[in-house]
């Protein structure tokens, strides 16, 4: 009977079905009532008590290795080219889903297109920096509440008696590449610098730990602030729509100088107010400046010679100004029924 069993077992990973008939002829053959194994269940009954454990485990295997083959069979038979040989080599393929960009990906892909339209190059660094990129260069004093008040994620830090050892840190905005470009390029620098920065945030639908950053830098001689403003309203228009008017409010960042704050006009209710613009005609979009004397000399650029501007704007929040989707927390999730709703060029 074992004999009998081993047998079957290798007869029916043989098992070959070009027809749905045939296969069905062959699920009878072995499983069907008046079937090969149900024949062997009937031998099993009259096995003496000590050698039924030992065969009864056996049968039950070949029982599922038959079941399974053939619903094998039956599924390869559905998707021809499997198993079977295709006969009609003009028969169209499988049509095969493409999949959509991040939201993410395709603002900041856009972003890109129109800065490199005005002769941007995109540059990159680290996302795990020292606090000299993100801060001091950048003119943040060492006791700066701003170090605070952005939340570091510390990945290395020194005490207080060993303050001439540099932190070591994840960015917290990618004006950190300014720096890095600064001290290995010379002007006319022309660049923007997407990336990832991080902040302890507590998570919520306005603020997330981890987050996308555009910065923009421009330097060489005789740059103003009127070219930045140019340049902006470029960016905005492109973005946004060619109707979008910009507005430039005073602001304080410790590496520009002076510094400010763009808005666009509300796009979702045209400027009549809304609760998205909080009722004031405006969204905040990015922040901007003219690079700080000080910043130049500290990553080696003769200021008397060059100026610059400089301005860093949120991916998330103008993916949330686009696609007026209002909860960060859905660009993080990566829920399928979400991410499935955008199409792109970029
Ligand atoms: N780094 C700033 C932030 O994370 C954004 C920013 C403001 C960048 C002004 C700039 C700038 O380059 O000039 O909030």
């Amino acid at each position: 009977m074992l004999e009998k069993i081993r047998e079957t077992e290798e007869e029916i990973s043989l098992l070959t079905a070009d027809s749905e008939e045939v296969l069905e002829e062959l699920r009878i053959k072995y499983l069907g009532k008046k079937g090969v194994i149900a024949s062997l269940f009937t031998q099993f009954r009259e096995l003496p008590p000590d050698a039924k454990r030992e065969t009864g485990q056996l049968l039950n295997n070949l029982k599922e290795k038959a079941s399974a083959r053939i619903v094998e069979l039956k599924n390869s038979l559905s998707r021809p080219g499997e198993s079977t040989i295709i006969d009609d080599l003009t028969r169209p393929g499988d049509i095969i889903p493409t999949g959509t960009r991040h939201p993410l990906s395709i603002v900041r892909n856009e972003i890109i297109s129109i800065f490199s339209r005005i002769g941007f190059t995109v540059s990159e660094g680290p996302e795990i920096e020292s606090d000299n990129n993100v801060f001091t260069r950048l003119n943040f004093p060492p006791e700066h509440p701003a170090r605070d008040m952005q939340d570091t994620f510390y990945i290395k830090r020194h005490s207080e008696e060993d303050s001439n050892i540099n932190d070591i840190l994840l960015r917290t905005h990618t004006s950190s590449v300014q720096v890095r470009v600064m001290e290995s390029e010379k002007p006319p620098i022309r660049t923007i610098s997407p990336g990832r920065v991080f902040r302890n945030e507590a998570i919520s639908a306005r603020a997330h730990c981890i987050f996308h950053q555009v910065e923009g830098l421009y330097i060489d001689t005789e740059v103003s602030f009127a070219d930045l403003r140019q340049t902006l309203l470029f960016f905005a228009r492109e973005m946004f729509g060619e109707d979008t008017r910009i507005r430039l409010r005073p602001s304080f960042f410790p590496f520009t100088e002076p510094s400010a704050e763009m808005d666009v006009n509300c796009t979702i209710c045209g400027g009549k107010g809304c609760n998205v613009c909080k009722y004031s005609g405006w969204l905040e979009v990015l922040g901007c400046g003219m690079v700080d004397p000080a910043v130049l000399e500290n990553c080696g650029i003769d200021s008397s010679l060059y100026t610059g501007y400089a301005f860093g704007m949120g991916i998330e929040r103008i993916a949330m100004l686009k696609y007026q989707v209002n909860d960060l927390r859905l660009y993080f999730e990566n829920d399928i029924r979400f991410l499935n709703q955008f199409s792109s060029a970029f």
